[in-house]
């Protein structure tokens, strides 16, 4: 256990609002939030002056590839990145090698964050055997092993049937179930947004409607089963849509959507540059309204990264050849805060508050910044300007589309279980 750690000079940012404040923590527990200046004693002062304190930010969404692509990333090099990027858990998405559908390996990747000690590292679980769509992975042994959300993400359950049995088994087992929203027929060979520049470009189209099938589908899914229902790294203004109307209706459904889906668009694959390919594709500017309206509005619960490293010879492989996927945990702050531009309250609901709740893990990340709760914090300062140099970051792999980019909003400060991972903007382990 570490000693208590004094994070003076912040602005403390809590559901009941803002306020200049010195938090002190000490055996992974806030002990104090104190008026500035008020005489705390501690082993080390950690300066925010300039920042907002917060609970730590929780990703929803995070390919960790280990087990076995860890050329790509490892479980302690991803939550490195994670940790620089104010993230103190991790949701570890199950198209690892072998898949995520059995206790051996759920129990694998938690340990191997643990062992790592940068973040949770919080398991989903394969919705079914294999991530390949034909029977149902052991849900209950799973969610008894402490698994509360289920996916295949990378695909999505295709078979609306086994979906429906997926939906009522989750809901006997007080679990989540978040779909990657993808109609598969619609997107055979696709490379990038279906609009008036792919044929131009001699690229195969992945459609608007490919996501928005699946939405409406599941959505009446829910509304048959009365299960949670998560929707992944929502793209489209319809799907926007269709959520904000399940949402009126009062069925239990929540989205995220990515700082890449809520800032880059589908014009950059004029480039034919890999680094932009990523599943379901970049948008148009009106989709981008739409996704930024819909986490204005509340129907988008939370963002996402889906951090999706690949290594560098997989990425310089021509457009149709190369996996999608692109980085994201060390970049997220710094993309959404300026794009997004919502009140510190708001912009901690969607990156800690909302995924914290629904990833139910809520007993420990995502609380208030107050004396007895846990020492999980993020300290990030919004006016710091900065650009992505892909050769020093914390991830195995370079594949950000950010280089260049200006980003604002900078991690200062992470605090896992009243420890610094991240001190002054450098990883401590
Ligand atoms: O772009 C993506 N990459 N989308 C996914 O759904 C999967 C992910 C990956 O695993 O690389």
């Amino acid at each position: 256990m570490s000693g208590a750690v004094l994070l003076r000079g912040g602005t403390v940012v809590r559901r009941d609002g803002e306020r200049a404040a010195d938090v002190r923590v000490e055996g992974g527990v806030i002990t104090d939030v104190a008026a500035p200046g008020t005489r705390l004693e501690a082993d080390v002062v950690l300066d925010a002056a300039g920042c907002m304190v917060s609970s730590g930010f929780v990703d929803l969404h995070a390919h960790l590839r280990e087990p076995g692509k860890e050329e790509a990333e490892t479980i302690e090099t991803g939550s490195r990145a994670g940790a620089l990027g104010g993230y103190t858990a991790l949701v570890a998405m199950p198209n690892t090698d072998p898949a995520q559908d059995s206790v051996a390996v759920v129990d694998f990747v938690r340990e191997q964050g643990k062992r790592a000690g940068l973040a949770e590292v919080v398991p989903s679980g394969c919705i079914t055997v294999g991530r390949r769509g034909e029977a149902l992975a052991p849900l209950a042994e799973l969610a008894g092993a402490g698994v509360r959300i289920f996916t295949d993400d990378g695909n999505g359950v295709q078979d609306a049937m086994l979906m429906r049995r997926a939906l009522e088994y989750a809901r006997g087992l007080g679990v989540t179930l978040a779909q990657h929203c993808e109609v598969a027929e619609l997107t055979r060979g696709a490379v990038m947004n279906e609009c008036s520049c792919c044929t131009d470009l001699g690229l195969p189209g992945w459609p608007a409607i490919a996501e928005e099938l699946m939405v409406f589908r599941d959505v009446e899914l829910v509304r048959l089963t009365g299960a949670t229902m998560h929707f992944l790294h929502l793209s489209t203004a319809r799907s926007v849509e269709l959520v904000r109307a399940a949402k009126r209706d009062g069925l239990p459904v929540t989205a995220e959507v990515t700082p890449h889906h809520l800032s880059l668009t589908d014009d950059l694959l004029a480039s034919y540059d890999p680094v932009y390919k990523v599943n379901p594709p970049l948008r148009s500017r009106e989709d981008i309204a739409a996704l930024v309206a819909g986490v204005r509005d509340g129907t988008i619960d939370a963002v996402a990264t889906d951090h999706a490293p690949h290594p560098r010879r997989d990425k310089e492989l021509a457009l149709d050849a190369a996996p999608p996927g692109m980085l994201g945990l060390e970049t997220s702050l710094g993309v959404v805060a300026p794009r997004l531009d919502l009140e510190p309250r708001e912009l901690v609901r969607v990156m800690s508050w909302n995924p914290a709740r629904i990833a139910r893990i809520d007993d420990r990340h995502g609380r208030d910044v107050a004396p007895g709760e846990p020492a999980n914090l993020a300290v990030f300062d919004l006016s710091a300007a900065w650009q992505v140099d892909p050769t020093r970051l914390a991830s195995r792999s370079t594949n950000t589309p950010f280089a260049g980019v200006p980003l604002a909003g900078r991690v200062r400060h992470t605090l896992l279980a009243g420890t610094p991972t991240v001190r002054d903007g450098s990883a401590t382990r």
